[in-house]
């Protein structure tokens, strides 16, 4: 899809559609909406009168213009209260006005810059929005659909499954082009460089979306290190893949007890993006769990949903996505990408519930349940990570169900051992509409994950389910400073919600690129 800006009058531009708004409650509209109405003799203002449109957050009016104006048709997109617009809501608007378009089999399609005008909106940031809501919005992953044009993936016979996620095609499909008018040059630039930024995050968001949705015969361990060297290559970064046999000699034994039970080869991928060379104490590493399928292992999981256990490797794909982000926008800060893959498999060879197990940092885990795996390698990544220099860790894992039961599918948790770093998340998250929300890690968790044979264990009971699996891996991140994201509630959507379709939402991508280039101005 191509998303420019445009200089110009929109009630002049010859498209077949114009997507314009209206705030809740609003009676006569100013901005550009206003200069459309009047240009349609007020045909806005008497159906705001007559009822029909309210300005209604999602609501979407479409008006024929037969030859009044310049656009064709004129789609009236309901922003809401004006006290809650924030640029989630320029994503959202755009999003259901693309598909409403896309349903109609337009393909070429402008837009006012919603907010950049009475809304006060920096038009960088509604030119952002406005590509994201628009790329995200119209997404669908369809690599298996034999029937439609994007279709005929066979898995292993070189169909779209081997041709590697983020390609242009599925997500852009029907809508084709969308120019953004805007008349103020100074604006027209500003909008211009947003959508620069906005095309690139809602591409790599995509990316991941597509590396979750993808089935587990496809995105295998070996699959997502192919996808980072690619990224490597596109943008300039180092990369190391260490295999099974050098991970036993490093000692990544947390790590290597769930991979066992697996006949795929296990893949620990590390990505190096080197934006201040100068100054190595200036990083980041971003941790991802990637358990390409997480079945439970011995202690296995039940059948019903299990399916979505493919997309138990979205933190490790949010990373390699976001590294490809990082690459392309060169913030000044070193940054570590790092994604623990393997299946969770309850092979011959499985580990076993009772199981004690050494990690790479000498302390020894009794592994109580095979299924609170993403904790056991995540003890090992973060460890190597922390040796590897990282002074500054954020891991990204779909942790675990009780974050669900907490907090629903409405945001991530996050917990971590500096208030400062895990803010800085918080606020990421906040600026790209991935929400995010903090849980505690008090002392008394610890108490616990306490084993009787071991170091500790890999399980606390049913009490606090996430947080005990946060403490778990606050023994392995010390004194280094560190905030844990439990993506388990938000990586996933089973419907079609704002700019989320159904499927993988890409859930952190935006925020972990965001807080790079966040924390590379700080410093
Ligand atoms: N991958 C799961 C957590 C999960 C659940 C992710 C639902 C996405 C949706 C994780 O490995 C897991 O199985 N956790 C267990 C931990 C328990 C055994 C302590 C859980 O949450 O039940
Ligand atoms: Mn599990
Ligand atoms: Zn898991």
């Amino acid at each position: 899809m191509d998303i420019k800006v445009v200089r110009g009058d929109v009630t002049k531009t010859k498209v077949p559609a114009l997507i314009v708004n209206l705030f809740d409650g609003v009676k006569e509209p100013g901005g550009a909406t206003g200069a459309v109405d009047r240009a349609l003799d007020g045909a806005i203002t008497q159906l705001i009168d007559e009822g029909e449109i309210k300005g209604k957050k999602g609501e979407i009016t479409i008006i024929h213009t037969f030859g009044k104006i310049g656009p064709s048709r004129v789609l009236v997109a309901g922003l809401g209260k004006s006290e809650s617009f924030t640029r989630d809501t320029v994503r959202e608007t755009t999003a259901a006005a693309c598909r409403r378009l896309r349903r109609l089999g337009i393909s070429e399609a402008a837009t006012i810059a919603h907010g950049a005008g009475v809304g006060g909106m920096d038009p960088a940031d509604s030119g952002q929005a406005i590509a994201e809501g628009a790329t995200l919005g119209l997404y669908r992953f369809r690599n298996y659909m034999t029937s439609g044009e994007d279709g005929a993936g066979v898995p292993g016979s070189g169909g779209p499954g081997s041709e590697g996620p983020g390609s242009e095609g599925p997500g852009s499909e029907g809508l084709k082009d969308l120019s953004i008018v805007e008349q103020d040059q100074e604006k027209a630039a500003s909008l211009a460089e947003g959508v620069e930024k906005g095309s690139v995050l809602s591409q790599v968001a995509i990316m991941a979306r597509d590396m979750v949705n993808e089935p587990a015969n496809v995105m295998t361990p070996t699959r997502m290190a192919e996808i980072a060297a690619q990224v490597a290559d596109e943008e300039g970064l180092d990369i190391k893949v260490l295999d099974r046999e050098q991970m036993d000699e490093m000692g990544m034994g947390a790590f290597m007890g769930v991979a066992r039970g697996s006949d795929q080869p296990p893949k620990l991928i590390v990505l190096e993006y080197r934006g201040d060379p100068d100054n190595p104490s200036n990083n980041l590493g971003l941790i991802g769990k990637g358990i390409t399928f997480d079945t439970g292992g011995i202690s296995l999981k039940p059948a019903g949903g299990m399916e979505d256990m493919k997309g138990d490797m979205a933190g490790g794909a949010s990373v390699i996505a976001a590294m490809k982000a990082i690459g392309r926008l060169k913030p000044r800060i070193n940054v570590v990408g790092m994604v623990a893959a393997t299946e969770n498999m309850p092979g011959g060879s499985a580990q076993r519930p009772g199981d004690v197990v050494k990690s790479m940092s000498g302390k020894t885990i009794e592994v109580i349940n095979t299924d609170a795996e993403g904790r056991l390698v995540l003890a090992d990544a973060l460890y190597y990570a922390r040796q590897m220099g990282v002074t500054r860790l954020v891991d990204i894992a779909t942790l675990t169900g009780a974050i669900v039961v907490a907090l629903g599918h409405a945001c991530s948790g996050v917990m971590g051992n500096d208030q400062e770093l895990v803010d800085q998340v918080i606020e990421s998250g906040a600026s790209s509409g991935e929400r995010i929300w903090q849980l505690p890690l008090y002392d008394d968790y610890r108490e616990q994950i306490r084993s009787n044979v071991a170091d500790i264990k890999n399980t606390g009971g049913r009490a606090a389910g996430s947080l005990t699996a946060g403490q778990f891996l606050a023994e392995f991140a010390e004194e280094t400073s560190w905030a844990h994201l439990d993506i388990a509630g938000t990586y996933f959507s089973d419907k079609e919600k704002g700019y989320l379709v159904k499927g993988g939402t890409g859930v952190p991508t935006r925020t972990l690129v965001d807080l790079a280039i966040k924390l590379g101005r700080r410093e």
